[in-house]
Order: structure tokens, then sequence, then C-alpha cells
């Protein structure tokens, strides 16, 4: 899929070279949470896990389709500096929020009344557990909770898999894209 502006193209593109550097999501994976996201028409999305902002840029040209806002987590400075730049460049600056620290502590903290629509979760794979503990309280009926590397990091990623799939509030799959997709949609409150 060519359907961005060439800056846009030549930045994912340039990224891709780097992608086992910076850990990023793999293209196909990119262009499936694009297309999801436009076509749910998601307005409020959160991402954990920004390193520099390859997936972000994904979610972010989704979100300019549908007239959303991301924000997105990020503990090391460096990489979220090279994020903010890459949303810059591809002209989705205005509807990020990238914050920098300990995506537990910030969503532990995050206001009440937030709610959230798909967040994506691609941070430390023993924290996605705790991720989802605190991410479930903002996802609304409907919203969507996608997790990279469910595949490439089973084990580590076991206790979250194991309670999301429990969990009858949730509908849960994993695709078989590159590392592994899990995707959960909740179905009741
Ligand atoms: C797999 S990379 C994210 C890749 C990115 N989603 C992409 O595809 O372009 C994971 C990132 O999460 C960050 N990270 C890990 N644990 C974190 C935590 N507890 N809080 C915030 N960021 C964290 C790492 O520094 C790293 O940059």
């Amino acid at each position: 899929m060519e359907k961005f502006d060439k800056t846009t193209e030549e930045i994912l593109k340039s990224l891709e070279k780097t992608q086992h550097d910076f850990w990023n999501i793999s293209r196909v994976t990119g262009e499936f949470l694009y297309t999801l996201i436009t076509a749910q028409k998601c307005k409020n999305v959160i991402e954990v896990g920004t390193s520099n902002g390859y997936s972000g840029i994904w979610i972010g040209k989704a979100l300019k389709q549908t007239g959303g806002h991301l924000t997105t987590i990020e503990f090391y400075d460096k990489r979220q500096s090279i994020a903010k730049e890459n949303f810059k460049l591809c002209k989705i600056d205005d509807i990020i929020t990238p914050l920098q620290g300990d995506a537990c502590t910030i969503l532990e903290y995050m206001p009440e009344d937030i709610e959230i629509d798909f967040a994506f979760i691609d941070a430390n794979k023993r924290q996605y557990i705790d991720y989802f503990h605190f991410i479930d309280k903002h996802i609304k009926k409907g919203g969507i909770i996608a997790a990279d590397n469910v595949l490439s990091h089973e084990e580590k990623v076991k206790t979250f898999i194991d309670e999301i799939n429990q969990d009858k509030r949730y509908e849960n799959v994993i695709l078989n894209l590159p590392a592994g997709l899990s995707l959960a949609r909740k179905i009741s409150d």
C-alpha cells in the first residue's frame, strides 16, 4: 500500500531499515492497524511503547482520517525525541500527545473520565497484564485492545493472554501476523 504523501512513505521506508534496532512492528501490522482504526472510526487511541514512532505514524495517519487523537507513551526520552521529529515530518504531530515516562505510572494516574476506543500495547512484554488492568477501566464497550508480540514472546505475555481469554467481557483472537497480534474487543462492561 502506498497511500501516503511522499515524505511519509520515505520516512516509513527509512524506519523499516532499522526495524530490528527499534523493535518496530512489521509493515503489514502497521497496514492492519491503519485499516482497522480507520474502519472502526476510532477517535481516542492510546499506545504503550512509542519507540521511534513507526507504529505511531500508521496510527496517526488513520486518526487523521477519523478526526481522532493518539496518546503514546515511551520510557526513553531519546527515542521519544526521534518519534516527535518523525510525527512532525509526517504532519501528524498536531493530533499526537507523546508522554514520556513509565507506562504503568502514567496509565495508573490517567484521569478517570478518559474513554478509549482503541489501545495498542507494544512495550515491556511481562507488563502486558498490568497495562491491561489499567487500560481496561477506560476502554469503551465496543472498543479494542490490540497487543503485539503475543506469538514471538508467548511465554512472557502468557498471564495477559490467559486472563483476557477467560474474561467474558472480551472476545479475543490471535492473528498470525508477524510476531503475532492479539485483538480483544470489549463486548460488555
Ligand atoms: C517494541 S518497542 C515499541 C515499538 C513501536 N510500537 C513501533 O512499532 O514503532 C517497545 C518500546 O516500549 C518502551 N518501553 C518498555 N517498557 C516501558 C515502560 N514500562 N514504559 C514506557 N515505555 C516502555 C521501550 O523503551 C521501547 O521503545
